[in-house]
């Protein structure tokens, strides 16, 4: 008795990191659709309302700011991240550039973007995370293009590079990967 008992709760141990893990995936799924699901309106609402010339505050704005509401009510960390940043806070690191690499080599392959995600426990020094990034595609019927494609306005471009001197988020066409969303928490 004392030896099943002790077999279970070796189980119990060698299972937990796995269910640990499930929940944090299922977590940061429904981080995105928050997030996602409060993102898009904004966009659609200031666009309709300003333009994109106008909307590039509210995204400037909006979405720093949402991310910060939704990492204070989960404890996760919320980001977004891209091989071609504009925010200058959106620069990948090294997971996350092996991970967007990765989703490029996918959509390259002629996978479905919607399975372009990955959660895992990533050691860094010593703390361990576990992490979650999503990629965020060019939509069809999306206003993307306006702000991120090959023939952006001058006053759209303008207002950008004044905000963000730095940009590389140009030049995007339908179907290509704009970036990802990448949660993190530590473990
Ligand atoms: C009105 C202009 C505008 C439109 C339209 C727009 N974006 Fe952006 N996008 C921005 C700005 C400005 C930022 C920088 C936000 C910040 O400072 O955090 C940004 C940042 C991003 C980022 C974060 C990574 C980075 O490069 O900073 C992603 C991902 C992104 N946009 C995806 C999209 C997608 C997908 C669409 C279409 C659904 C879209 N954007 C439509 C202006 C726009």
């Amino acid at each position: 008795m004392k030896k099943l008992s002790l077999l279970i709760a070796s189980l119990g141990l060698a299972l937990s990191p796995i269910s640990h893990a499930d929940e944090n995936l299922q977590q940061a799924r429904e981080l995105v659709k928050q997030f996602g699901g409060q993102l898009q309106p904004a966009l659609g609402q200031a666009m309709r309302s300003g333009g994109p010339v106008e909307a590039i505050e509210v995204c400037k704005t909006k979405a720093p700011e949402i991310a910060r509401q939704i990492a204070k009510e989960s404890n996760w960390d919320i980001n977004r991240v891209s091989m071609k940043n504009r925010a200058p806070n959106a620069e990948p690191d090294a997971w996350e550039r092996i991970m967007l690499q990765r989703f490029e080599a996918q959509l390259a392959a002629g996978e479905d973007p919607k399975t372009f995600e990955h959660g895992a426990i990533v050691h860094d020094g010593g703390k361990a995370e576990y992490r979650y990034i999503r990629a965020v595609m060019i939509g069809e019927n999306q206003p993307c293009l306006h702000c991120h494609g090959t023939d952006i306005s001058p006053a759209v471009k303008q207002k950008i590079l004044d905000a963000y001197p730095n940009d590389k988020a140009t030049g995007y066409q339908v179907g290509q990967i704009r970036g990802a969303f990448s949660f993190k928490k530590p473990l």
